[in-house]
């Protein structure tokens, strides 16, 4: 067994949008394991706690230490309480673009620095970020504010992280750095690179001494694991190795594949993964996908990992960011076989299979997904492309199907499509309500393992908390509370 004691048996996955709340990576950071924050979207989320007054003063206030108070009395001085309705519920921000706006990068860099900062707060445990690959554009100012927060570990998957490991360093040391963006149709032979400069973010003011935090990857293969031991910019620091009944989004099948009866992508011998030879790499690593109990973390310890990432179990618990009545209406319904949870080959507009969770009132319950008139707004999941006269454009399979095929798009890609942005952003309950009366319906993800979070709910109990959920899979090595 190559169980390293300085490093965490448990690590409580990034969930976006904010499932993986500042609260719940600090009670499992503060309980000896690490506790991860989703930096995915945080933009939009932290802009709305600006605006919700019950969250104000706290978001407000954890700016406080910010390096750079100029830029952050900026940021909260744009993003009032809300008092009384007045068009949209929520001001809105910029979408991501590859060239953003100065607010819109500061913005992105304090929201960011706020979410691991919370987190941190009081404790000396370990904080990770969560980012996704995929979502290219935010990448770079979302991890310079979390290392400004002294984030310790970044943990990225959905894509090939190739360039993050030597991001890091460079931002860590507060060098200008830049990140290739895959544009589709490009033509153009030139890597189109999005930019990142700590010294034109500070406007002259000091840069502050910063820590380098570890990069963890989140794959689905050795092949990919040892891809990435070979970029030339720096290997990463470990593995999350993530099996396909996992929460969120999950690597498709290899090659050309099938559907079952319930339309779901059906997986063969090709899609398993290579443990021994993600082993043999030496770097420390996790397994991800239904570990949820005690037995289960020693059998993957047994494989030569260090632990296990857990997403499922947490999400569901009293401190994570999914809104209280959808935990309570989960919870319920799974007492009655309900709350089914499906891989959707459609619904992300990755393109990645994407888990959801049939729960009435969301949108991903067929009908009500089906009856969600088309907008798209926040932009997290627009992909750049090259536009005939050679400027860069946005399009996203979920927005406006005639949008989208104007833009070149193929009117097959819109078909089952679900607005991850505002339905995950919903889930949290920062919906939009906007002036014309409609409201954005939440949509839930959850891995396969949902079926079983029962098992931490005490006889009489309406919620379990995560430290119900660390007791388990650390069973007489759990220890409590650690300051
Ligand atoms: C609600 C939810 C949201 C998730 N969002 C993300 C995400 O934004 N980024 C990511 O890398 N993984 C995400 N995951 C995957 C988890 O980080 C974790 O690897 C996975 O949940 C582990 O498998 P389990 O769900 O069976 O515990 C998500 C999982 C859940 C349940």
């Amino acid at each position: 067994m190559n169980t390293n004691h300085s490093l965490p048996e448990i690590i409580q996955g990034g969930m976006g949008v904010g499932v993986s709340s500042w609260q719940l990576a600090r009670q499992v950071s503060m309980n000896g394991q690490l506790g991860v924050v989703s930096g995915t979207a945080v933009a939009v989320t932290f802009s709305r706690r600006l605006q919700e007054p019950a969250t104000a003063e706290l978001m407000r206030r954890i700016l406080d230490e910010f390096p750079f108070p100029e830029i952050a009395k900026r940021v909260a001085d744009k993003y009032q309480p809300v008092s009384e309705q007045r068009g949209d519920k929520y001001k809105m921000i910029a979408m991501p673009t590859i060239q953003q706006s100065k607010d819109a990068i500061e913005l992105m860099v304090v929201a960011n620095y706020a979410e691991v900062k919370l987190a941190k707060q009081g404790h000396q445990g370990l904080i990770g970020v969560n980012l996704l690959e995929k979502l290219q554009a935010p990448t770079l100012p979302s991890l310079y504010g979390a290392i400004l927060a002294d984030v310790d570990y970044v943990l990225m998957g959905a894509g090939i992280p190739t360039r993050i490991p030597g991001v890091i360093t460079d931002l860590a040391l507060n060098k200008d750095t830049s990140l290739p963006i895959k544009i589709a149709n490009d033509t153009q032979t030139e890597p189109t690179l999005a930019h990142f400069s700590p010294t034109t973010f500070a406007d002259g003011a000091p840069l502050p001494t910063l820590k380098r935090p570890k990069f963890l990857a989140i794959i689905s293969s050795a092949t990919l694991a040892m891809h990435l031991m070979r970029a030339s910019t720096g290997a990463p620091d470990g593995f999350i190795v993530e099996h396909n009944i996992a929460g969120g989004h999950n690597a498709p099948p290899r090659g050309k594949y099938d559907l079952n009866e319930n339309g779901e992508p059906i997986y063969g011998v090709r899609d398993e993964i290579d443990i021994q030879a993600i082993a043999a790499i030496g770097l420390p690593f996790w397994l991800a996908g239904g570990y949820g109990n005690r037995d289960q973390v020693l059998a993957a310890q047994a494989l030569g990992s260090q632990g296990v990432q857990v997403g499922t179990a947490f999400a569901l618990c009293e401190e994570s960011g999914l809104n209280l009545e959808l935990k309570l209406e989960i919870l319920d319904a799974l007492k009655t076989g309900g709350a089914t949870v499906k891989t959707d080959p459609l619904a992300s507009p990755t393109g990645f299979p994407f888990k959801v969770v049939d729960l009435k009132g969301t949108i991903g319950e067929k009908e009500t997904g089906d009856q969600r008139k088309r907008i798209c707004d926040l932009g997290y999941l627009r992909e750049p492309y090259r536009k005939e006269n050679g400027t860069i454009g946005y399009r996203c399979p979920s927005e406006p199907v005639d949008d989208y095929v104007k833009k070149g798009g193929n009117i097959e890609d819109t078909v089952g499509r679900r607005c991850l942005c505002n339905g995950l952003v919903a889930t949290m309950g920062l919906g939009q309500e906007r002036k014309d009366g409609s409201v954005e319906l939440p949509i839930i993800t959850a891995g396969d393992d949902l079926k079983f979070v029962l098992r931490f709910l005490a006889k009489g109990q309406l919620l379990y908390k995560a430290v119900d959920v660390l007791k388990v899979l650390l069973g007489e090595k759990f220890k409590p509370l650690h300051q």
